[in-house]
């Protein structure tokens, strides 16, 4: 069917981070188990990676596994690990045909090595793309990436008087990427769970109550028309 075309703001997000909340009630509401809320939330991504070429956005980033996942039971823990090496398997391809750049944000190590080896190899066959740039934060917490990044700059022995804000980026899992104008949260919940707390200092957020399987083009839609109505200030007053 053909596709309307999209009423887009004069600024469409450049970079939109988007935490994929609400899997696990979309499948109670069904009856099913909660892996079959992250299976229909993967499927749900690739529609959700077309809109934004379509739109215009050339980066996202997705929380798709947190440090804090690791908590919960084993059977969902090794059923998500099961959905990520299917689709590092699957939709590689795909991604890559699309133009779409894969970046990994956070920790490879603690993952096990068949998985580890899908993520490198797909970093290097898209490394080159740049339709879209694609961020899976995945064993990924926004305060163990600051730490991180501290731990780096005093390894190499960083001078205080060096460290600056621009430096602090440069040691993040997002170096090079710009800041996330636009964030969003589905399912209605309205929290930041350690996610790209750095970087989102002057993001604008939106928390849609729809749930991330049920979040398609027409919602993303609604989300980027309404960061176009928002005043960014940046800690500024603006004139009018
Ligand atoms: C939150 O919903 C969702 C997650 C913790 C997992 C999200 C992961 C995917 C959609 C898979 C992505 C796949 C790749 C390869 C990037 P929830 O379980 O907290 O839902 P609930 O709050 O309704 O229980």
């Amino acid at each position: 069917m053909a596709k309307d075309k999209p009423k887009l703001p004069d600024q469409v997000p450049q970079h939109i981070a988007i935490i994929m909340d609400g899997n696990g009630r979309w499948a109670k509401q069904r009856g099913l188990p909660r892996l079959a809320g992250h299976r229909a939330g993967t499927d749900n991504l690739r529609r959700i990676i077309e809109a934004c070429v379509e739109f215009g956005v050339k980066y996202l980033t997705i929380y798709a596994f947190s440090t804090e996942n690791w908590g919960r039971p084993e059977d969902e823990v090794s059923g998500l690990m099961s959905i990520f090496d299917e689709v590092f398997e699957r939709e590689l391809t795909e991604l890559h045909r699309q133009g779409v750049q894969l970046r990994h944000l956070g920790r490879l190590e603690g993952l096990r090595e068949s998985l580890r080896e899908k993520v490198r190899n797909g970093l290097e066959l898209t490394k080159n793309n740049n339709r879209l740039v694609l961020n899976v934060a995945f064993n990924y917490g926004g305060r163990d990436e600051i730490v991180h990044a501290i731990k780096s700059m005093l390894k190499e022995s960083m001078a205080p008087g060096a460290v600056t804000e621009d430096l602090v980026s440069r040691y993040l899992y997002t170096s090079g990427i710009p800041d996330p104008d636009l964030v969003i949260r589905t399912s209605g919940e309205q929290r930041i769970s350690n996610f790209l707390i750095w970087q989102a200092a002057y993001a604008e957020w939106v928390f849609p109550e729809t749930l991330w399987p049920d979040f398609g083009r027409e919602e993303l839609l609604a989300a980027i028309q309404e960061f176009g109505r928002r005043e960014r200030r940046f800690g500024l007053i603006l004139e009018h």
